[in-house]
């Protein structure tokens, strides 16, 4: 029989299917646009949405379950860790592309992008190298909600302030922002109360 483990969307296969999907989606927007600068910048803003898709999926996988236990959402947070690690391998494309940009294109990053979105990098290596069960053994439980919860707060507001910040000049940016929006308000939403049916 069949079990969880084994299906083609359940873990480490989850992975590796997202993974080739983000490389095929980045060959696509360098084969149509090219490498020069605007096709390297394409893949930027392409990577940038992939990396919310999947960051969202994650970071909002528990409030999801707990406000709407269903199959979609018990899914969600069983692969919440490899959505996580889907979203390190797309923005680690972004940041590839990056550094082409930096390297063949002479663009020059402001400091606040560099240090903002360094210290966002950092903070992605640290929360995919601690993903694992012996990591959490090796910090102990209370350290390593302590690091996962500042990582994905910290990573959460660079996306806010990047779309925000476009937004603010183009609509089109609306959607991100208020997907980003409503990803962290449901994790303050209680979780309803179990109605006691009187016997
Ligand atoms: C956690 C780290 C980071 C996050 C979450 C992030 C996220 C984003 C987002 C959401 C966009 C907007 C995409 C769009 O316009 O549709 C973007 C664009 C961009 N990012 Fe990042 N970024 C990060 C790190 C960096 C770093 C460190 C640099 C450079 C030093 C950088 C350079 C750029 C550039 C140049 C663009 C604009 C591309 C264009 O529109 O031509 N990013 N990023």
């Amino acid at each position: 029989m069949a079990t969880r483990t084994d299906s083609w969307n359940e873990g480490g296969r989850l992975l590796v299917l997202l993974m080739a999907a983000l490389l095929v989606m980045s060959a696509i927007v360098l084969g149509i646009a090219g490498t020069d600068e605007d096709g390297t910048r394409m893949l930027i803003r392409a990577t940038a949405r992939s990396s919310l898709l999947l960051f969202v999926a994650a970071f909002a996988a528990s409030s999801l379950v707990r406000l709407r236990p269903a199959p979609t959402t018990r899914w969600a947070i069983r692969n919440r860790r490899w959505l996580g690690l889907g979203f390190a391998f797309s923005h680690l494309i972004h940041l590839i592309a990056i550094l082409w940009l930096i390297g063949a294109h002479d663009f020059q990053p402001p400091m606040r992008s560099i240090v903002g979105g360094g210290i966002g990098y950092v903070l992605i290596a640290l929360l995919a190298a601690t993903s694992f069960d012996a990591a959490v053994r090796k910090l102990g439980a209370r350290n390593w909600k302590r690091l996962h919860k500042f990582g994905v707060w910290y990573i959460w507001l660079i996306f806010l302030f990047s779309y925000g910040g476009r937004a603010a000049a183009d609509p089109l940016y609306l959607p991100p922002t208020l997907l980003l929006v409503a990803a962290a308000a449901i994790r303050f939403v209680p979780a309803r109360k179990k109605t006691i049916s009187p016997t």
